[in-house]
């Protein structure tokens, strides 16, 4: 059987991610394609107790680094890589990239870290399992702000200041331009209707 292919969609909080995902889903359902939605931090029964950990405590920098990979290391052994095998699409919402945004971009530590916990956890002899295809759903702060307002309670990364989501805005767009064959940035300021537009195009020049 054919593997599966890989989707990831990443972008500052608010950008639109679960909103896309969701329409995404149903896109490529109508497709016949078989379809593993989930998510990051999380996944998985310890991810996801991991993700409330991630999400609500305050811990050293560096830990919340290794609790990220250490959730990625269970989704991609328990999910995601059974189900890219058994020919199932994975769409998750945040992967690695939302690590070097938020952790690197984001908080400041070092890129060079991420990349020996990103070989560990993703390197195979043939190099570093990621996603086929990456979404960056970018939108201006204003805007993340505005869609967010009052929806909900905010966790520890929405908390953050502007001048973090702006770090982390610019860190996305710059592994963007460090990897224009896999990840697409899509305006996400526009309405629902004309970003759908072009994801049914980007879906079906990538299903070819
Ligand atoms: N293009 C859009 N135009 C107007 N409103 C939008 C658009 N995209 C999303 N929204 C609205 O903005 C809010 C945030 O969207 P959503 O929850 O999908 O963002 P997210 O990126 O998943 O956020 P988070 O990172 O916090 O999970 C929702 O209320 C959603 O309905
Ligand atoms: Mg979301």
């Amino acid at each position: 059987m054919l593997r599966g292919r890989f989707i990831s969609v990443e972008g500052i909080d608010g950008a639109g991610k679960s909103t896309q995902l969701t329409w995404l889903v149903q896109y490529l359902q109508s497709r016949q394609l078989v379809l593993r939605q989930t998510r990051e931090p999380g996944g998985t029964a310890l991810g996801e107790k991991l993700r409330v950990l991630l999400l609500n405590d305050e811990m050293h920098l560096d830990t919340e680094a290794l609790l990220m990979f250490a959730a990625r290391n269970e989704h991609l052994q328990q999910v995601i890589l059974p189900a890219l095998a058994q020919g199932e699409w994975v769409l998750c919402d945040r992967f690695t990239d939302a690590t070097y945004a938020y952790q690197c971009g984001g908080r400041g530590l070092a890129v060079e870290r991420f990349a020996t916990l990103e070989q560990w956890v993703q390197g195979r002899e043939h190099g570093l399992i990621e996603p086929d295809l990456t979404l960056i759903f970018d939108v201006p702060l204003e805007v993340s702000q505005a869609r967010m307002a009052g929806t909900r309670v905010l966790d520890r990364f929405e908390r953050e200041q502007a001048d973090f989501h702006s770090r982390v805005r610019a860190a996305y767009l710059q592994r963007a331009a460090q990897n224009p064959q896999r990840i697409r940035v899509i305006d996400a300021s526009r309405s629902l209707e004309l970003i759908q537009t072009e994801l049914a195009q980007l879906m079906d020049e990538f299903l070819v």
